[in-house]
C-alpha cells in the first residue's frame, strides 16, 4: 500500500533519513524501533508530509504522494498521533475533539458518542482543560483525535511514553480492536517493546536514519534488539 523509496529528509542542513527504504502492506501494523535521535519521529514527520522530503519517493497505491503537503495527505487518509500529543492546552476534551472533527480530511467525521465508544475513558473527562490531563490521558486524547475520522493509515509517536502500565494496555486493546473493526493500517514507533510485540507483524530498527534490521514480536522481547544484522 505503502513504500518509501531512499527517503532523505531532515531539518535545514541537518540530514536525518539518509536513504531510508521501507514498505507497509495494506492493513499492516509496522512497528518502529530505535534508540533516542535515531529518526523514528522524523520518519513519521516525513510521511505525514511535515517536513520536506529531499530525496526520494514516497508511493501510496502506486502513486507519488512526496510532494502533496499535509492535508493532502490527511485526505488521502493519514492520520498522526505526534509524540507527547497534540491539541489545545486550553480547551476542554470535548472542544479537541469536536474541533479535530471540524478539520477537513478523509471520509466522514464520527459523533463523539462514537469516538467515545473506541476509548470509554475519555467520556468522564469531557469537560476537562486537554492541559490538565495526566499523560495517559493526553496520549488517549491524541489516539481519540487521530481516530475521529476513520483513517487509512495512523502514523503514532510514543504513545506509550510516561504512561502507567495499565493505560498502556488500554491503549494496545484500543488499538487492536480498531485494527479489527476498521482495519487501518499503523507505523507505530514506541520505546515500550512489549507493548510493539503485541500489535506488531514486524518493527523495523532505524539507526542513525536507515533501517538496519527486522525484527519479529518475539525478536523483539530479545537482548540487542537495536543492534544492525
Ligand atoms: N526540529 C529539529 N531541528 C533540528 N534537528 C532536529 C529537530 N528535531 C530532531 N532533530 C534531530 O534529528 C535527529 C533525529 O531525531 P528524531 O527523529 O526526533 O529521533 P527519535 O524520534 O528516533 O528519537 C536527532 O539527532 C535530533 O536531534
Ligand atoms: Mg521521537
Amino acid at each position: 500500500m505503502l513504500k518509501g523509496e531512499r527517503l532523505i529528509s531532515g531539518y535545514g542542513k541537518t540530514q536525518v533519513l539518509r536513504s531510508l527504504s521501507f514498505d507497509l502492506g495494506a492493513h499492516e501494523i509496522l512497528g518502529i524501533i530505535g534508540i533516542n535521535g535515531m529518526g523514528k519521529t522524523t520518519l513519521l514527520k516525513t510521511v505525514m508530509g511535515l517536513l520536506p522530503v529531499e530525496g526520494g519517493r514516497i508511493v501510496l497505491d502506486g502513486g507519488a504522494i512526496e510532494v502533496l503537503p499535509a492535508y493532502r495527505r490527511s485526505h488521502l487518509g493519514f492520520s498522526y498521533a505526534p509524540q507527547g500529543g497534540a491539541g489545545f492546552p486550553g480547551l476542554t476534551v470535548k472542544e479537541n475533539l469536536l474541533l479535530a472533527g471540524m478539520m477537513p480530511g478523509f471520509g466522514r467525521a464520527k459523533p463523539i458518542a462514537e469516538v467515545l465508544c473506541l476509548f470509554p475513558r475519555l467520556e468522564k473527562l469531557l469537560p476537562r482543560p486537554s492541559g490538565a490531563l495526566s499523560g495517559g490521558e493526553r496520549q488517549l486524547l491524541a489516539l481519540a483525535r487521530a481516530m475521529v475520522r476513520s483513517p487509512r493509515l495512523l502514523l503514532l509517536d510514543e504513545l506509550t511514553e510516561g504512561v502507567q502500565p495499565s493505560v498502556t494496555d488500554e491503549i494496545a486493546e484500543c488499538l487492536l480492536s480498531i485494527h479489527r473493526s476498521e482495519k487501518t493500517a499503523m507505523i507505530i514507533a514506541d520505546q515500550d517493546l512489549s507493548f510493539l510485540a503485541t500489535l506488531v507483524g514486524r518493527a523495523l530498527v532505524v539507526q542513525k536514519g536507515q533501517i538496519v534490521a527486522q525484527r519479529t514480536p518475539t525478536e523483539l522481547l530479545a537482548d540487542n534488539v537495536f543492534e544492525a544484522d
